[in-house]
Parts: C-alpha cells; structure tokens; sequence
C-alpha cells in the first residue's frame, strides 16, 4: 500500500513536523499510519508523544538484525511509529556505510511493510541525499519534496523539478514524476513568497504544489507537545489541506464525517486561489 516520502535538498524547512501531522490526520481518517524516521536526529518520535530520554529505535537497531514488528510502537496520536533511535557518531557512520552496501536490509523490511492493505507508510529523511532514502524511494508513491517559500529554496526548485536533487539518469527523472513540491511557510501578501509559488507552479507543471502557510502555532505546537494539527489557525488548515489532497492522490477513500472544529477558511490556498 502507499509509502509517502517527506524530502529536501535542504534542512529545517519542515519535513518532520509535516510527516507527522500528516501521519496524524491520515490515522485520524481511519488509515493503519506507518510514521518511519530516517533522520539520524530521531526527532520525529518527539512530534508523536515520546518521552525525549526513550532513545531505541529501528534504524539504530538495524546493523544487530532488529525488525521492524519488534521496533514498532503506538503513539496517542494513533500512529505506529518507528522511530529512528539514538547513534553515536560512529554508529551512524557504520550505518550508513552498511545501508550504502546493503541497502536492501532497509528495503526489503519498508516492502514488508507497504505490502499489507490498507496500511500508509510515511517517512521522514534527513535532508538531503543519504543511502537510507535510496533504499525506500523506488517503493514511494508520492515523494513530498518541502521547500521554504524564499530565495535559497527558489535555487532548488528547478533541481526539484528534473528529479537532479535525487541523483542522475533515468532513475531520478522517474522518481521526479512521483514529486509533489510542498512549499512551507509561506507568508500570506509577501511578494517573496508570492513569487517563489508562481515559479514553483510554472517548474513543476502537471505535478502538484501545496502551500503551508507561516503560522507561529505549527512552531509552538512541538513545544507543548502537541501536534498542529490539534490547534486551529492557517497553518493547521493547510496541513490538514495537504493530508487531504495526499488521501485523494492515493485512492484513501472518503474521510470520516468531518465534526465542524471551527478552522478559519482564511489560509495560504485560500489567498492564492488554489482552494475555494
Ligand atoms: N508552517 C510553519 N510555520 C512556522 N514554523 C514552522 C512551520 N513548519 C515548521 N516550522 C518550524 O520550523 C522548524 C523546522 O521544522 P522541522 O524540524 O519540521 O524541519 P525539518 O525539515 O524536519 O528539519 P531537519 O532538516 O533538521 O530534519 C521547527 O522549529 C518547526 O516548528
Ligand atoms: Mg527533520
């Protein structure tokens, strides 16, 4: 069933927070939620509830023959979640050396995975290229490529659009037709952001673009512990836009009988005219 991939050429723009707010709505939706961190940093568990001094996790726990069925765990937020672990910088080294030689260790157990009915896969990958994203990006449907809505990111966009970020040759450019280009934090009326999304709509073409919008509630969410998909305000909307446009895309089904939470209608889609 579906893998959905959070990646970027760049850090700190928001993959984490988005793949499991995402994961949250999706298994709110009824979806079996896979949330799985690629990311050395193990931050995703702390967006799903997990006590920061929980440190085992399944990448971590790969080189000594872990499983993923042994490494899963629930979170509040009724996603499963497998969180990278803890690594100590040689750890780390060794691991990515081993997923660079063997990288169907990971990829053999993500098709293990994916091959159930009905269960979503999400992953988050550290930024940039790394032999963990390799082994689980032929298995992914949709490839959420996060980008900020400012200039650095605007230099990205046209290596976003070739598939050239993932690499070369045919491979990448296949992979590129999987990508959706999810520009976050964007800031309504800015003409940076305005611009960077008029660019970003012309690269892609035919493949979707979603906004976030800049909403300070998404930063303090992680800070409460909660998700910020469980406050309201723009940020929250377009989150819960996007988990939606991705449910469509992959044949998810209708959502359950949406209770009225009292969301403003104002967001970045709204304003640029993407969304009624
Ligand atoms: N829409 C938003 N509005 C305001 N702040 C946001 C928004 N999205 C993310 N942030 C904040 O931006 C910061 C980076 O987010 P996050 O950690 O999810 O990025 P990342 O791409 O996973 O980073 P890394 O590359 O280090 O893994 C966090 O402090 C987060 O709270
Ligand atoms: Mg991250």
């Amino acid at each position: 069933m579906p893998l959905i991939a959070f990646v970027s050429p760049k850090g700190g723009v928001g993959k984490t927070t988005l793949a499991a707010s995402v994961s949250a709505v999706l298994a709110a939706r009824g979806a079996e939620v896979i949330a799985l961190d690629l990311d050395p940093q193990n931050a995703l568990r702390l967006h799903l509830g997990v006590p920061i001094h929980e440190e085992s996790g399944f990448l971590a726990g790969l080189p000594d023959g872990l499983r993923w069925q042994e490494a899963l765990r629930q979170t509040r937020a009724g996603v499963g979640l497998l969180p990278h672990g803890h690594t100590e910088p040689k750890a780390s080294l060794d691991l990515t050396r081993l997923l660079l030689e063997r990288p169907d260790l990971l990829g053999q157990q993500v098709r293990e995975m994916v091959s159930a009915p009905g269960r979503v896969v999400i992953v988050d990958a550290a930024p940039g290229p790394s032999p963990a994203l390799s082994a689980v990006l032929p298995l992914a449907d949709v490839i959420c490529v996060v980008l900020l809505a400012d200039s650095g990111s605007a230099s990205l966009i046209p290596s976003v659009a070739s598939g050239r970020f993932l690499g070369r040759g045919t491979l990448a450019s296949r992979a590129a037709l999987k990508a959706m280009l999810v520009l976050n934090q964007v800031d309504l009326g800015a003409p940076l952001s305005d611009a960077v999304l008029e660019f970003a709509q012309q690269a892609m073409g035919e493949r979707p673009v979603s906004a976030v919008a800049r909403d300070p509630a998404v930063a303090e969410a992680l800070a409460d512990r909660r998700l910020p998909v469980e406050g309201v305000g723009p940020g929250s909307e377009d989150i819960a836009l996007l988990a939606e446009t991705l449910a469509k895309r992959l044949d998810l089904g209708a959502p359950p009988v949406e209770k009225d939470r009292g969301r403003p209608s104002f967001s970045a889609l709204t304003s640029w005219g993407l969304r009624r």
